[in-house]
């Protein structure tokens, strides 16, 4: 462990961040070892990591001193937020901030940031076609993090963009449903663009890549996805991945997803508007190939499909 560079991990317990501190615990002999940061070290995700030997470190991100000494010593920092636990664009920022200011006062050699793209300089401010939101965001969980992209200038850091998790099909619900009648449909105002998707777990193995590539892509930004693809096709490939009856795509107006009520619904209404107003812009700034190449195992919509299909509540 000692000659090994330590990767301080934010998020070791979640999606992005477990698939990092994975994919360094499965490669022994790459040169890296894992600092798991979490608020629990006696969570079982916690202990799983330990337990593959990973250093089990407690930290939280509204402490900026916690992260000083999680990150103390550390080679690298893999930098992320959870929007969807407080809903907050300043708070995704001030945690930001603090991941930022504690690896700097760390002196560590390389950052990751996983950030999205400011949506708003998608779109006029005067633009009518979604709301903005907590009053100047038109995508909080994006626009806060390519705000939050400032505090890491001076870092020798790299800002990975990322994209749509396919895990969120049984992570978020958003998988199809079945009515009375036994018949699945899903919903999404999505028309017929394609939404850029990824296997979470591709996220991490990444940013391992990144990580190994040493100073290759410091002071750049990679974008990555696994695969993009239509509702349409998405629906098709369950359909056959599933084994079920046809599942039928409600291709809604965006007004309409953001009037659904749920938590959040006005947030993903104009995420997605996003995705398919702004489709080409979404796919320039994102590539399979890239990510592929800094992880050749990348997985496709089926390959994750055929993997994980169990986990899908049908
Ligand atoms: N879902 C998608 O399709 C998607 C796509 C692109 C980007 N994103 C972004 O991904 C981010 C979430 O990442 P994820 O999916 O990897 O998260 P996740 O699986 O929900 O897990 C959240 C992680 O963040 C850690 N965490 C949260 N608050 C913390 C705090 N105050 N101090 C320390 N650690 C904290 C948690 O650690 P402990 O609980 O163990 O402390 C946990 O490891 C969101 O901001 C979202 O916008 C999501």
């Amino acid at each position: 462990m000692a000659d090994k560079k330590i990767i301080a991990v934010v998020g070791s317990t979640g999606s992005q961040g477990g698939g990092l501190a994975r994919a360094i615990l499965s490669d022994p002999n790459g040169g890296f070892a894992v600092r798991a940061i979490t608020r629990d070290p006696n969570k079982d995700k916690a202990k799983a990591l330990a337990s593959k030997g990973a250093e089990v470190v407690d930290a939280n991100l509204d402490d900026v001193e916690s992260l000083k000494k999680a990150f103390a010593g550390a080679y690298g920092v893999y930098a992320v937020t959870n929007f969807w636990e407080h809903f907050s664009g300043e708070k995704e920022k001030a945690q930001a901030k603090n991941i930022a200011d504690a690896a700097k006062a760390a002196g560590v050699k390389h950052v990751i940031w996983s950030t999205l793209e400011d949506t708003r300089n998608l779109m006029k401010p005067d633009d009518k076609r979604m709301p903005m939101l907590q009053e100047k965001y038109r995508v909080p969980h994006f626009d806060a993090k390519a705000e939050a992209n400032a505090y890491f200038s001076g870092l020798p850091v790299t800002y990975l963009v990322t994209s749509f998790y396919w895990d969120n099909l049984y992570m978020f619900g958003l998988a199809p449903k079945k009515d009375d009648k036994g018949v699945y449909s899903w919903t999404f105002p999505m028309g017929d663009a394609k939404l850029a998707g990824i296997a979470a777990e591709d996220i991490g193995k990444c940013a391992y890549g990144i990580f190994k590539a040493g100073s290759q892509y410091q002071g750049k930004t990679v974008g990555i996805t696994g695969e993009n693809l239509t509702v349409k096709e998405m629906g098709d490939k369950l359909t056959k991945g599933l084994g079920i009856g046809p599942v039928q795509y409600n291709a809604v107006d965006a007004n309409t997803y953001r009037g659904f009520g749920f938590q959040g619904a006005d947030e993903m209404g104009n995420m997605f508007q996003v995705y398919r107003d702004f489709e080409k812009h979404v796919a320039g700034a994102r590539s399979a190939d890239i990510a592929r190449q800094l992880n050749p195992q990348l997985q496709t919509f089926d390959q994750w499909l055929a993997k994980n299909k169990s986990r899908i509540p049908l």
